[in-house]
């Protein structure tokens, strides 16, 4: 429901777009649309349950799960009308995520993954890619609004180009950890991202049997690295903290 809102809506022509942040920093009407029926399809159906979403920030639960949604990854992309942007839910208990799900309405494409019970694209069961060596590993990564973290991320992205095979950008953290979880990508890692933007993708791609790691332990707002696991030291030496 939500992903057809969105559809309908990148359909409709360029949507009105506000700045939050930073000039890169994009809210349209959709982002809260698209949280709006997220919120009242989860408040039907688990209604005890807490929401953490981007736009209407916390509400809390007293079931002990708690929603973290992402109503629109992707907001540059779906304000330009390139197609790749994404409707991400995860639910967690005590901080854990436990149920993934991230929702493709450009590709009709819907990623899902339960702890321990393994990864789905529309019920097709997902298996990362075992490339070992980083020159044969199609990588993506993502840039922050914020001018100074693009900085460091422009450097970074210099190092790690001439190390693999190619480097790409698709503008929704979400999508790249489930096309890890695909295999379509070999690895993506990603400065200050939020939780919404990598709580369900992480839980994705870990369960298609991809390596996921952070900073200093797991995924983090400093540092989420999806990978094939044989090339996860050498690209978390080429991207990780120094
Ligand atoms: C953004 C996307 C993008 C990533 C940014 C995120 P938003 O989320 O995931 O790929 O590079 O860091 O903020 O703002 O479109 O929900
Ligand atoms: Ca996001
Ligand atoms: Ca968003």
């Amino acid at each position: 429901m939500a992903g057809d809102l969105l559809l309908r809506g990148a359909a409709a022509g360029r949507p009105a777009a506000r700045t939050k942040s930073s000039p890169a920093d994009l809210v349209t009407d959709h982002d809260r649309r698209s949280e709006e029926c997220v919120v009242e399809l989860l408040r039907t159906y688990r209604p005890d349950d807490g929401i953490l979403g981007e736009e209407g920030g916390e509400r809390p639960g007293r079931s002990g799960v708690r929603w973290v949604v992402d109503p629109l990854d992707g907001t540059a992309n779906f304000v330009a009308g390139y197609p790749a942007f994404a409707v991400s839910l995860a639910a967690e208990r005590a901080g854990v995520v436990t149920v993934g799900v991230v929702h493709d309405p450009c590709r009709g494409e819907t990623f899902a993954a339960i702890r321990g019970r393994g990864a789905t694209c529309d019920g097709r069961a997902l298996a990362a890619s075992r490339v070992d060596r980083l020159a044969q590993a199609l990588i993506s990564t993502g840039f922050s609004s914020d001018a100074e973290v693009r900085d460091r991320q422009a450097a970074c992205a210099a190092r790690v180009v001439r190390r693999v095979r190619d480097l790409r950008s698709s503008g929704s953290a979400a999508l790249d950890l489930c096309w890890v979880a695909a295999g379509r990508l070999d690895g993506y890692y990603e400065a200050d991202l939020r939780p919404w933007d990598r709580a369900a993708g992480v839980l994705i791609a870990q369960e298609a049997g991809a390596w996921v790691g952070g900073a200093a332990g797991p995924p983090d707002d400093a540092l989420t690295l999806a990978c094939a696991p044989a090339v996860a030291e050498e690209l978390r030496a080429l991207v990780g903290p120094e």
